[in-house]
């Protein structure tokens, strides 16, 4: 027994994105995307390696249904390869990709499991990178084109839809640190240009949804890693406050209260960084949604610093345990990050990821005793249930990943799986944490 409440219709899933697990790189009709590309440039991705082959999901999904299966995993959150299905990305559509994520959703629904579609997780196809990529403002038309057909292909089977995966995050690292594609650094107007850009594109996929009458939810998925402020004292509260809104608010409180937030957007105008917001953009960018998706993995720790002229605080790093990739694991700030939440938000919320990468192996006896995986679960799952019981409305949560997989940059060696991989045999594992998790789902069904 967890001791861990959820309320019935709680949906407890677990998520994976395209690009990480797939595979299939020269088949099914499928044409390049930008991490195709990114991956081959030496010195980009640890160790060389690639998603050429992954998980090899593209052609074991059904196993990997099975799997899920055996877990009871209640949904499963996955994204769509549009290279897959739009030759180049404004070609024709590619029957054979539409096919393969066709059988992927009736596998899932037919084992029981609700299928959650993410329609962009970071993988654009490459020759629309060689066009401008999200630089350009057609991208916003290139990218309604491929909602739309995805809208019609699964509209019906699929009731719940992801608009873009944490926009932060690919528009700050492809444009600032540059340790994603297209891999360009320190530059925070292309940034911000990229980012109006996929935002409207948003908000133009939210109105195509409704306009098409897809029975169903939509909404997008942000990452928030909550800036909390290391003591009470109202200097570092404010900072913290600040910090927050130069760097997940950017993207947050447009979505959730319809402008860029103030002292940011004065300061990105003043260094001539800011994105042009024409006529009716916040609006369009605030299009009604249906939930909110959350992906959280840490909180920063930060305290009021007056010569950062920028946001004006310093990063504080408390003894904390930490995951394998050093983030710290910080559910006490979860905690208060969920407050917040429960006190902007006015749509339901959804945890889209959370989890912990861990040096995981396989013992003699042919198992995977991660037990600090279910301690990361137990201390995340209990603040989550205790704020839903205390009234925040969140309706669902997906652990990060399903199965080890291709961290981007950092390659396969981070293991974040509830299932374990082996990458020379593609052999499959579920791990105990696979275990806890299948009982808390059924403790929460019983
Ligand atoms: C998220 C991302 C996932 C996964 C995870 C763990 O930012 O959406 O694709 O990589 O982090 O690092």
């Amino acid at each position: 027994m967890s001791g861990i409440h959820f309320p019935k219709n709680f949906i407890l899933g677990a998520a994976t994105a395209a690009y990480q697990i797939e595979g299939g790189r020269y088949e099914g009709g499928k044409t390049e995307s930008i991490w195709d590309k990114f991956c081959e440039i030496p010195g980009k991705i640890d160790r060389g390696e690639t998603g050429e082959v992954a998980c090899d999901h593209y052609h074991r999904f059904r196993e990997d249904v099975a799997l899920m299966k055996r877990m009871h995993l209640e949904a499963y959150r996955f994204s769509v390869s549009w290279s897959r299905i739009l030759k180049d990305g404004d070609g024709e559509v590619n029957e054979e990709g539409i096919a393969f994520y066709s059988a992927l959703i009736d596998e899932l629904l037919s084992a029981g499991i609700e299928p959650v579609l993410t329609l962009y997780h970071w993988d654009l196809p490459q020759h629309l990178q060689e066009m401008g990529g999200w630089l350009n403002p057609e991208s916003i038309s290139w990218y309604l084109r491929y909602a739309g057909v995805l809208f019609d292909a699964f509209g019906g089977r699929v009731k719940r839809w992801i608009t873009f995966n944490e926009p932060f995050v690919f528009t700050d690292f492809g444009y600032v640190t540059g340790s994603f594609p297209p891999g360009i650094k320190g530059d925070y107007r292309s940034k911000h240009i990229a980012a109006h850009n996929v935002l409207k594109a948003h908000g133009m996929a939210v109105r195509l949804f409704r306009e098409k009458k897809i029975a169903g939810e939509i909404g997008i998925t942000l990452d928030y890693a909550y800036n909390c402020p290391i003591d009470n004292s109202p200097e570092n509260v404010q900072a913290a406050e600040l910090a927050n809104e130069f760097w997940a608010g950017w993207f947050y409180e447009p979505i959730v209260f319809g402008h860029y937030p103030e002292r940011a957007l004065k300061y990105f105008q003043a260094h001539g960084v800011a994105p042009e917001i024409k006529e009716g953009d916040m609006q369009l960018i605030a299009e009604p949604i249906d939930f909110l998706g959350i992906n959280h993995y840490f909180c920063n720790y930060v305290e009021a610093d007056k010569n950062n002229t920028r946001e004006g605080t310093r990063l504080v790093y408390p003894p904390r345990n930490h995951n394998d990739m050093g983030w710290a694991i910080t559910e006490d700030g979860f905690k208060v990050f969920l407050d917040y939440l429960k006190k902007t938000l006015k749509v339901p919320l959804y945890i889209t990821e959370n989890g912990i990468s861990l040096n995981d192996i396989i013992n003699l006896h042919g198992e995977v005793l991660d037990f600090d995986r279910i301690d990361y679960l137990e201390r995340y799952l209990s603040v989550l249930a205790e704020a839903i019981e205390g009234g925040l409305d969140c309706r669902g949560y997906f652990y990060w990943s399903l199965m080890d997989n291709m961290e981007w940059a950092a390659g396969y060696k981070p293991r974040f799986g509830l299932i374990y991989v082996d990458y020379a045999t593609q052999k499959r594992l579920i791990k105990r944490s696979g275990m806890w998790y299948r009982d808390l789902i059924d403790e929460k069904n019983r």
